[in-house]
């Protein structure tokens, strides 16, 4: 709307995900004109810092997006890349002109209120809407946002705020954040972000499911036999240790990303596409999952591994984290939904850091042919003749079902194959990062993708029990070499239910 511009207020914003992130994802929709017509960014944090440097800084964090369909005649290429170099070149100056920075404490008033100043002189007379970003620590969440509430009510367009996990440690220091927010905010203006929401194949889930005939009646026990939700990382915690050891993997990944994307996959077909409908499935699918048991899961630590001369340390070897820390960085558990559709149904996770590779995949592993007529060219061993459904959320996003294929020739020979859409072969346009669709959304008022608090609530009860037993009883994680496959114990606990991991491609 011309009559309206938007201030876009990064608190914290010589951190790190802001510079890697939230900036970056910023001009990227500034690039695509995504962005308002009217719009300022503001960096807030302790820092002293002129307008000067922070535009220094962010700029560093910039790029590019070229799109490869400029590429396919080759005679054009030199040409074409120089204009849209030239192109992106004058944009980022733009962008970083619309971009200035208010040195202030996260707990004063005062410096919110010259903030607000600040932020009037560019709305001039329009109808000013504000967003923040807390990119803080969630220690400081309420700080901020009693402190900036007063200066936010000034505003006379909406006011939104966004915050990033951690929401607590439990249900209850969850629940407490919530109330505290609630001080200041209503529910509606509050947007939860899950970053894995907004990564492309995420999204994609229920196009794949709810808009082609061939799966989604597929998409129950009757035909599915399990389903996989894999985190992998091939790094350790590198000097992340003091924030990921006060949280370890089954916080950091499982019971956010993971959960999220079990939720979307598992939910019954909403009313319709709105916000309310969507999250209102999610939290029934998440209601109807029993609390995580002891004995479905397995936790793990990296130890230090020397491998073709290098050695990588071990998670209590990083300065930041305690000597006789037992904090899981690797956990796989087995989680079940109680309703008519999935009933019976394993749906394993399963994440790490320090692996042997790098990736996030959703496998879907489908029954066997009753009374399969081919079943002897697969001799004893059935299970590598079902179907699999592979969702690469990343890298080099894919999507591709294995089928059973007989090998072209004279003989009746069969063989796995895939039935492949890579995303990089398919689609000339770059992936928009996941920080993009999310920022946009929340300037647009779309809550599809944030995270309501019932569903948060709903998603703490699931792991708290379990989490308090394993930091009551000091269970120990197994230990396993960095850059390997993990403990061995999540695939006792995979064959336990019938089940074999799925393999990270
Ligand atoms: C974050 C976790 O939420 O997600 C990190 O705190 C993890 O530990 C990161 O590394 C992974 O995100 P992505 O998008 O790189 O897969």
């Amino acid at each position: 709307n011309d009559e309206s511009t938007v201030s876009i207020t990064v608190v914290g914003a010589s951190g790190d995900l802001a510079k890697k992130k939230i900036f970056p994802a910023l001009f990227a929709l500034y690039y695509e004109d995504c962005l308002p017509k009217h719009f300022t960014i503001f960096g807030y944090a302790r820092s002293k810092m002129t307008d000067a440097e922070l535009r220094n800084m962010v700029s560093k964090t910039l790029t590019c997006r070229i799109d490869k369909r400029c590429l396919t005649r080759l005679d054009f290429v030199t040409t074409i890349l120089n204009i849209l170099r030239e192109n992106c070149n004058e944009k980022m100056e733009e962008f970083l002109k619309r971009c200035f920075y208010h040195s202030g404490q996260y707990d004063s008033e005062e410096h919110f209120m010259d903030l607000d100043k600040k932020l009037k002189q560019h709305e001039g007379s329009r109808v000013s809407d504000r967003l923040f970003y807390l990119s803080i620590p969630p220690n400081i969440f309420l700080d901020v946002v009693k402190c900036a509430s007063k200066s936010a009510s000034s505003a006379n367009g909406w006011t939104r705020v966004i915050v990033e996990k951690p929401f607590g440690r439990d249900s209850d220091s969850s629940a407490a954040l919530t109330r505290g927010l609630k001080q200041y905010l209503v529910e509606d203006q509050i947007f939860r972000i899950d970053h894995y929401l907004g990564k492309e194949l995420v999204e994609n889930l229920s196009v794949l499911r709810f808009s082609n005939l061939v799966f989604e009646p597929l998409w129950s026990r009757q035909y599915i036999r399990n389903v996989q939700l894999i985190f992998s990382e091939d790094f350790g915690t590198e000097g992340r240790g003091g924030y990921f050891d006060r949280y370890g993997i089954i916080r950091d990944i499982m019971q956010n990303h993971l959960l999220q994307i079990l939720a979307l996959f598992a939910m019954e077909t909403p009313v319709s596409l709105e916000a309310e409908d969507i999250r209102n499935e999610k939290v029934k699918v998440l209601r109807s999952m029993k609390p995580l048991q002891l004995e479905d899961v397995v936790i793990g630590q990296y130890k230090s591994h020397t491998k073709g001369g290098t050695t990588y340390p071990g998670y209590t070897e990083d300065k930041t984290v305690p000597k006789d820390s037992i904090t899981p960085t690797f956990a796989a558990a087995a989680l079940f939904i109680n309703n008519a559709r999935w009933d019976g149904v394993p749906f394993l996770m399963k994440a790490g850091k320090a692996l042997h590779t790098k990736g996030a995949e959703i496998r879907v592993q489908f029954r066997h042919v009753p009374g399969n007529l081919y079943k002897r060219s697969f001799g004893t061993d059935l299970d590598t003749a079902t179907n699999e459904l592979v969702i690469r959320v990343q890298p080099d996003e894919a999507i591709y079902l294995k089928i059973n294929n007989k090998i072209p020739g004279l003989g009746m020979r069969l063989d796995r194959s895939n039935l492949n859409l890579h995303y990089a072969a398919r689609y000339s346009k770059e992936i928009p990062d996941a920080y993009e669709r999310l920022l946009l959304d929340a300037i647009e008022g779309e809550r599809r993708l944030f995270i309501r608090s019932d569903e948060l609530d709903a998603a703490w009860e699931l792991f708290t029990p379990l989490l308090k037993e394993l930091e009551e009883k000091r269970i120990a994680p197994e230990l396993y070499p960095y850059g390997s496959r993990g403990p061995v114990g999540a695939h006792y606990l995979a064959a336990k239910y019938n089940v074999r991991w799925g393999d990270l491609t």
